[in-house]
Order: C-alpha cells, then sequence, then structure tokens
C-alpha cells in the first residue's frame, strides 16, 4: 500500500482541490491513504478533511498541537502511515499528482530506493513565477547540500521511500524544511531515482518557507556536514575559527602597540583576545556543547588544552623581536611566526588526540 504524507498549515483551501487530484490519478491504481499531519492551522482544515473523507476518500488526520514545523510533521506521518511505501507531497499543488503513477513505475522498474520528484533533471521544471530571489536561494541551498548527497534536487519536498528503507534510518531528527536531504544522507538509499516534474506556483494559501526556516536549514546543513564528515568539517571549523583569532591577535597588537604598550606585554595580550574571541565560535560550532557544560569552566579548561600552544607563540614573537638581528623593525611578521607556530602545535596535538570526535576538548 502506498500511503501519502502530506504537511499542512494553513491550507484549508487546497484539501478539495488536491484530493481530487490525487483520486483522479490513483483510484484506478487502488490501494492508498493519505495521511494529513496538520499543525493546528484552524483555518477549517477538519472540516474539509471530513468532507473529503465522507465522500470515500481515504483520508486521516493527525493534528499535532504542539509542534510545529514541515520536517517533523512529514516524519510523524511517515511513522504513522499503514503502507509500505511512503510518499511525501506538498498540499498547494506544486507537486502535481499525476506524476504519483509514474514515480511508483520508476520506484519498481529500478528496485529504487528513493525516488524523487525533481525539477533539475532533463524535463523537470519551474512555473515562471518564480522570481530571481527565489531561483538564487534555490539554487544555493542546492550547491550548498551537493557534497552530503546524490540527489540533484536534494531540496525536493515531492519523493517517495519504501518503508523499509526509511526505518533504517539512522536516528532521523530533521530540522526546518528539509525531510529529503536528512532521508538521503542518513537512509541507506543507495539506488536513487529522479523522475522530472513541473513543480507549480499555489494558488491558494500562502507559502511558509520564512527567514527562519532558511536559518533552520544552515544549523541543518552543519550537523549533516557533521555527521557525514566529522574530521573535516571539524578540522575546517577549527582552521576557519583559528585564522579570524590570528587576524584579532595582530589587530590588537597593532592597537597596543600605537599606544606605546612594550613588545612582549602587548602580544600576550594580543594573544589573549584572539584565544578568548575563538573560544566563542568554537564552543557553539566545534565543540557542540553549549548545553552541556557552563561557559566558565569550559573556558579554563579550553585555555588550559591550548596554553601551551599560546606560550610557544609569546615565546616565539618574543625571542625573534628581542634575540634575533633584524626582527626588531619587523614585530608584525615575528608576530606572525609565533601565531604561526603556536597555531601548528595546538593543531597537531588536537588532530593526534582526535581520531574520535568524541574526545574533543570539551566533550
Ligand atoms: N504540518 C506542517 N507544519 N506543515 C507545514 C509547515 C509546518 O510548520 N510549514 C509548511 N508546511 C506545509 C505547507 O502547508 C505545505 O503543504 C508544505 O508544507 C510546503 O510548504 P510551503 O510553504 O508551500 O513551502 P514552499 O512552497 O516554500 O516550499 C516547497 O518547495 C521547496 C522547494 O522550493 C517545499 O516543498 C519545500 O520542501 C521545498 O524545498
Ligand atoms: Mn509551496
Amino acid at each position: 500500500m502506498l500511503s501519502i504524507v502530506v504537511p499542512t498549515y494553513r491550507e484549508a483551501e487546497n484539501i478539495h482541490p488536491l484530493v481530487q487530484r490525487i483520486r483522479a490519478a490513483l483510484d484506478p491504481l487502488g490501494g492508498y491513504e493519505i495521511v494529513f499531519v496538520d499543525d493546528n492551522s484552524n483555518d477549517g482544515t477538519e472540516a474539509r478533511v471530513d468532507e473529503v473523507r465522507q465522500a470515500g476518500a481515504p483520508v486521516r488526520l493527525i493534528v499535532r498541537k504542539h509542534e510545529r514545523g514541515l520536517s517533523s510533521a512529514v516524519m510523524r506521518g511517515f511513522r504513522e502511515a499503514r503502507g509500505d511505501l511512503l510518499l511525501c507531497m506538498d498540499a498547494d499543488m506544486s507537486h502535481p499528482p499525476e506524476a504519483i503513477p509514474m514515480m511508483l513505475r520508476a520506484l519498481e522498474q529500478n528496485n529504487a530506493d528513493l525516488v524523487v520528484g525533481s525539477r533539475y533533471v532533463p524535463g523537470g521544471e519551474v512555473e515562471k513565477g518564480w522570481g530571481a530571489y527565489r531561483w538564487l536561494n534555490s539554487l544555493v541551498a542546492l550547491w550548498l547540500a551537493r557534497p552530503l548527497s546524490r540527489v540533484r534536487d536534494s531540496g525536493a519536498g515531492f519523493f517517495l521511500v519504501p518503508r523499509r528503507i526509511f526505518e533504517q534510518g539512522d536516528n532521523l531528527n530533521p530540522i526546518g524544511y528539509k525531510t529529503l536531504l536528512e532521508i538521503s544522507v542518513k537512509c541507506p538509499c543507495r539506488n536513487v531515482v529522479e523522475v522530472p516534474i513541473q513543480f507549480a506556483d499555489r494558488k491558494f494559501g500562502e507559502s511558509k518557507l520564512s527567514l527562519r526556516e532558511q536559518i533552520l536549514y544552515l544549523l541543518h546543513l552543519k550537523r549533516l556536514y557533521d555527521y557525514r564528515f566529522p574530521r573535516a568539517t571539524f578540522v575546517t571549523q577549527y582552521c576557519a575559527i583559528g585564522l579570524t583569532a590570528a587576524l584579532l591577535n595582530l589587530l590588537v597588537l597593532a592597537l597596543l602597540r600605537a599606544a606605546g604598550c612594550p613588545f612582549g606585554l602587548a602580544d600576550a595580550l594580543a594573544i589573549a583576545a584572539g584565544v578568548s574571541w575563538s573560544f566563542w565560535p568554537n564552543r557553539w560550532l566545534t565543540f557542540d556543547l553549549m548545553e552541556q557544560h557552563p561557559a566558565g569552566p569550559q573556558y579554563l579548561h579550553y585555555l588550559g588544552r591550548t596554553a601551551v600552544g599560546l606560550i610557544i607563540n609569546w615565546l616565539v614573537a618574543t625571542g625573534l623581536v628581542n634575540h634575533v638581528g633584524g626582527f626588531g623593525g619587523h614585530e608584525f611578521l615575528a608576530a606572525m611566526a609565533g601565531i604561526a607556530a603556536g597555531g601548528l602545535f595546538n593543531f597537531l596535538l588536537l588532530v593526534g588526540k582526535f581520531c574520535r570526535p568524541a574526545v574533543l576538548p570539551g566533550k
């Protein structure tokens, strides 16, 4: 049996026309149910679903009273669905129900693990109404997800997955809009087929894709990168943050020197500024532990872990300035050499320790 899961938030006007089109496409094939997952829209959705049920449509409605969110609604629908095939689609008829039989055939013929109704394969299309902003948005969003998923249209909300594949998902917990991306990364979707669809503009109601959802998307991506490439993600973040700390270090040094502070003290304060700054983004992004440890002790821990590198930094910089002829006039170069030496030391120390990301500082 096929379960069509339709997340809804204020889509009352779309229920009748959507169900009518699904029925026209699927009644001849039989064996399906439609599961609406509504987040307490209170706009008459329940009454509309009752009406179509009374007219003989195989529909069910789940109302979530205390939760909001597209992906989590889809997850809920998939979990409560009765079918062995799970399909997700929007309520606003952006996704043509007439394409469902083709998706079912594609699944069967290819013995696929995932079938996507895709805008971005030959034959796929987006209706003219999309402005430049939405295009750019959609393409940047897809491009950011490229290394994670082999699905061309990983932002699609129209896809079909066998329940056995869905159930093998590793701790599925999507945030925001991109359910398909989560599934394609965390479920064993080896054989993915994308069938072209024409993505239509909605006629009734309005889109709920807000700025908030776009920020959630970045958080979701970050989680998936951590999941898929834990070490590479960790190293990239750590190095990028280290670079900003180095720049701050040099800036503070320049200011203090301009104010007449002696080099040794100025460099020490500059190093302290750099490391104090780097703690925060590392705490949020790299170590990922903000709820688990209070900031104060974690900061001290961080200082302890980085101390040797910081001392190397200072010793190299002041040593060059004070004892190596020629560096006296090139303090900045000396400071950079110190940063490079200390940074490299801390980096190697960390790389040595982090064979498993679970033992990162703070964990
Ligand atoms: N239950 C529930 N809760 N449903 C929601 C929520 C929510 O918080 N937010 C949105 N929905 C439902 C809408 O009612 C609609 O049926 C569907 O999710 C898609 O929402 P839209 O607001 O129409 O999204 P969109 O058109 O901007 O985005 C669609 O296209 C994107 C690609 O451009 C979706 O299919 C996205 O998944 C897709 O990435
Ligand atoms: Mn829409």
